[in-house]
């Protein structure tokens, strides 16, 4: 690959004093939230004060039912919270429903079950990303600009699905299935990626290649990356940054080294191994895999350039 451009997202600012720099708004601001699907039950969530700034990986981590898939939906505006608010790259969309669209068409959604039309090849799929940024008329006799094609080509080749393009999504692995569904984000532009659980269909190998990736192209796209993931020590491994859920509530909010035994305790609620090295740790959880072993092996190293091409391993 030579020449190719990368497409890096717009950052949009806020606005500030005459004479002063503009400051980028935060990626999103959560204020006195609170979520409930049933009146009379606990909230789903319940969040005094969150903010993610732009460009941070951050991974939520909780027992099942802790509200990872509602926070992450209350970002993109799929859930409405019933008192707070919240605000995402500078709008705030509780008090603005009808920027909601706007919004969302900035935040890009990576799938458990990946979500691709089965169908349509890997290119088509990869070129829904562009839906929300082409005209709906001609979105729907399925006309796309040729900008609109390249960046979803664009995408296609950096996600390493350049033999697989013109194959059906439904015959790719499902390793695969999900280099789509990241592809389909970047070719969105998108400024925030949110992922839930993307990696939980996916054996081991698979779901390390999946994070790498997303972390990877978050970086060098500029966006935010938040996902929910089962495993603490992919979490550790993949993110900077831990938002440990419980019940709705904010357990762990700290540097991903610093996710230890304690707070592990205190997001899953129940008893953790501790006696261990420090950042080394097993959570006595049914709910977390017996093989939840808190490694801190960093990031590997990048394998690309940042102009694409790939950096043979010494
Ligand atoms: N559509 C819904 N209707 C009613 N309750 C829901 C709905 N979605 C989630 N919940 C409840 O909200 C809580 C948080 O769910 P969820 O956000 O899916 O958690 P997680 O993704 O961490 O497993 C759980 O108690 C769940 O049962
Ligand atoms: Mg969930």
């Amino acid at each position: 690959m030579t020449g190719r451009q990368v497409t890096r997202v717009l950052p949009h600012t806020t606005q500030t004093a005459a004479g002063e720099p503009p400051v980028l708004a935060p990626a999103v601001t959560l204020q006195g939230v609170t979520v409930s699907y049933t009146p009379q039950s606990r909230p789903a969530l319940d969040v005094e004060r969150l903010v993610v700034e732009r460009g941070e990986r951050v991974a939520i981590i909780g027992p099942s039912g802790a509200g990872k898939t509602t926070l992450l939906r209350l970002i993109n505006g799929y859930v409405q919270p019933d008192a707070g608010q919240v605000t995402v790259l500078g709008t705030e969309i509780t008090a603005h429903p009808s920027r909601r669209q706007d919004v969302r068409r900035r935040v890009g959604f990576v799938f458990q079950d990946f979500s691709l039309i089965d169908r349509a090849t890997t290119f088509e799929n990869v070129l829904w990303g562009r839906l929300g940024r082409v005209n709906p008329l001609w979105s729907v006799l399925g006309w796309f600009s040729e900008v609109d094609k390249h960046a979803a080509m664009d995408a296609v080749v950096e996600v390493d699905l350049t033999q697989q393009t013109r194959q059906r999504a439904d015959t790719l692995s499902g390793g695969q299935q999900q280099r789509v569904g990241v592809a389909r984000v970047l070719a969105q532009q998108a400024e925030i990626i949110l992922a839930d659980e993307p990696v939980s269909n996916l054996d081991p190998a698979l779901a390390d290649d999946i994070l790498g990736l997303l972390a990877e192209v978050s970086e060098r796209y500029g966006a935010t990356l938040i996902m929910s993931v089962h495993q603490p020590a992919l979490a550790q491994r993949y993110a900077e940054r831990i938002i440990g859920l419980n019940q709705g509530r904010i357990a762990y909010d700290g540097s991903a080294r610093a996710l230890n035994g304690q707070a592990l305790q205190a997001i899953y609620g129940r008893k953790v191994i501790t006696d261990v090295p420090p950042l080394v740790t097993q959570v006595s959880d049914a709910e977390v895999p017996p093989e939840v072993t808190v490694d801190v092996t960093p990031m590997p190293a990048r394998t690309r350039s940042a102009s694409g091409e790939r950096i043979i391993p010494s």
